[in-house]
């Protein structure tokens, strides 16, 4: 069977911190990293709340949210149309310097590839066209088709089905590593993309099937080449 690779979009192909460009001219150059730092850590902890919580809305919900804690806590009274500039700016987030020539190169192997994000698919859809990725990818699967978030297993579940994938050749490739844990969690192989030296992994108890620094690496792994002879 063909392997499945699913690639999670935030902080995976696309650099959510990105975003700290278009803060600087609205909240100053030295606060703009960390308040995008906070956005991104605040629109996460909104995603987990409402899967627990059972009290979903979209993943665009959760970042307006969670720029308005921001604010907040930033001390920034950011007017209403900024706000929405910046919700726009969300969804032309630039893509990590070593996504395009990484897709390049699996597409040599026998693998098929997926966009699967917390995102909604609009905005996913936006993202890989704004970075001229759309080409590499077979589909996009959004968590919002089962109303939760990851690392719900249900999101895992939706994947398999959807994409007609067998756990045991899925693999996601995440820098996200509670993304990870629910993959491995839910059965599937993983590869956990350490982007920063100093990200650390969750002592869990768990480990991803393989861990990578870049994603120039990925089309080295062994098992994306034994899978292929196997065939
Ligand atoms: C994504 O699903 C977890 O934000 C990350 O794209």
């Amino acid at each position: 069977m063909t392997a499945s690779i699913a690639f999670d979009v935030y902080g995976t192909l696309i650099d959510p911190l990105g975003i700290s460009n278009a803060l600087k001219p609205l909240i100053g150059k030295d606060k703009a990293h960390a308040f995008s730092e906070t956005w991104r850590s605040k629109q996460l902890e909104y995603t987990f709340r409402r899967g627990l919580m059972r009290s979903y809305e979209e993943f665009p919900v959760c970042t307006r949210q969670a720029l308005d804690y921001c604010c907040l806590q930033y001390n920034s009274n950011l007017d209403e149309v900024s706000r929405r500039d910046l919700m726009k700016m969300y969804q032309v987030l630039p893509a990590y310097d070593d996504v395009e020539p990484a897709l390049r190169l699996l597409q040599d192997l026998d693998v098929q590839l997926f966009a699967f994000s917390n995102g909604v698919e609009r905005d996913i859809q936006s993202l890989l066209e704004n970075a001229n990725l759309t080409t590499y990818f077979e589909g996009i699967v959004s968590v919002d088709e089962v109303q939760s978030f990851k690392p719900d297993p249900e999101v895992y579940n939706h994947f398999l089905k959807k994409t007609r994938s067998e756990s045991k050749s899925t693999w996601l490739v995440s820098g996200n590593p509670f993304d990870i844990l629910g993959a491995i969690s839910a059965g599937w192989e993983s590869i956990w993309l350490q982007r920063q030296e100093k990200s650390i992994f969750d002592p869990w108890n768990e480990q991803a099937s393989e861990i990578i620094k870049s994603l120039d690496e990925l089309a080295q792994i062994q098992s994306f080449h034994s899978h292929q002879s196997g065939r």
